[in-house]
């Protein structure tokens, strides 16, 4: 128990867990992508002071799913860890934040590895400490080789920069001669992005009921099934994972088309 934990019950804020066995193999989400969202108010509702202690219970649930989502079987997780607006939070919790991903990046490579899973970043990495910085590269090297899943951490992030970006290089292109305007499509856009051999995801999960998009990768969720959970995100876990898959599973995707009876 902390010290400056309150007497207090927590409310119970998960949904009934739905059957692993239900999901249909055939039809998993490739690219799951997630908003954790929730951390502070968890924090509150279970009497701690400080914002931090959600935090760091948020670990045990990136842990958590991160293994279940390679267990699964999906190809590509990506996660909302620190975006660019989050450098406006007092100093005091962006430091705790960062010491806290320096030592997930410390704990996590050994079962990264054992789980064949393998790290990348986007967003303007050389934003990050360069503690942190130094252990995330690190880990990007030691499972550079791994297969079985993609864990993309978007750190210091925010989408509109990363479009921004994409159309400074592809202006830099155009004026050293490599391109012409004409060529621009939105295929060579998307090659401009941050990682986009991941692709785009299937489905987009946000914690703790806020119907938000956060400049999260605003040009890759074009067709993205979203789906909005009251769960806070240090609660979320692998039972809260399968349930956004089964719902994903009950709808019909049309990308803008119409399906034919
Ligand atoms: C949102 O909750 C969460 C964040 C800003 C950071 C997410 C960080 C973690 C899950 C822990 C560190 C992650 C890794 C990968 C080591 P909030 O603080 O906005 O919550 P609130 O909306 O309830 O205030």
């Amino acid at each position: 128990m902390p010290s400056n934990k309150k007497t207090q019950r927590p409310k119970k804020t998960s949904p009934v867990p739905k059957s692993e066995s239900e999901i249909d193999p055939e039809r998993l989400p490739r690219h799951v992508a997630i908003i954790m969202d929730g951390n502070g108010r968890w924090a509150k509702l279970h009497g701690y002071r400080s914002r931090i202690q959600g935090h760091r219970a948020g670990i045990k649930s990136v842990e958590a799913v991160v293994e279940a989502s390679a267990e699964l079987g999906i190809k590509v997780l990506s996660l909302y860890a620190f975006s660019k607006e989050n450098w406006l939070r007092p100093r005091h919790e962006v430091n705790m934040l960062m010491r806290l991903l320096a030592q997930y990046m410390e704990k996590e490579v050994k079962r990264l590895n054992k789980n064949d899973i393998k790290l990348v970043v986007s967003g303007d990495i050389d934003d990050l400490p360069l503690f942190v910085r130094e252990k995330v590269e690190r880990v990007i090297q030691a499972t550079v080789k791994n297969q079985r899943m993609t864990l993309n951490l978007c750190l210091s992030y925010g989408s509109r920069d990363e479009i921004v970006r994409a159309t400074r290089l592809l202006c830099q292109q155009v004026l050293e001669g490599r391109l012409t305007p004409e060529k621009i499509t939105k295929e060579v856009f998307a090659q401009m992005l941050y990682h986009p051999e991941l692709g785009d995801p299937d489905l987009l999960i946000r914690t703790s009921g806020e119907m938000r998009v956060s400049n999260f990768l605003l040009w890759q969720i074009a067709y993205t099934e979203i789906y909005i959970t009251p769960v806070l995100w240090p609660d979320f876990r692998r039972e809260h994972l399968v349930e956004a898959i089964l719902d994903y599973q009950r709808r019909e995707r049309r990308f803008g088309r119409v399906i034919e009876e």
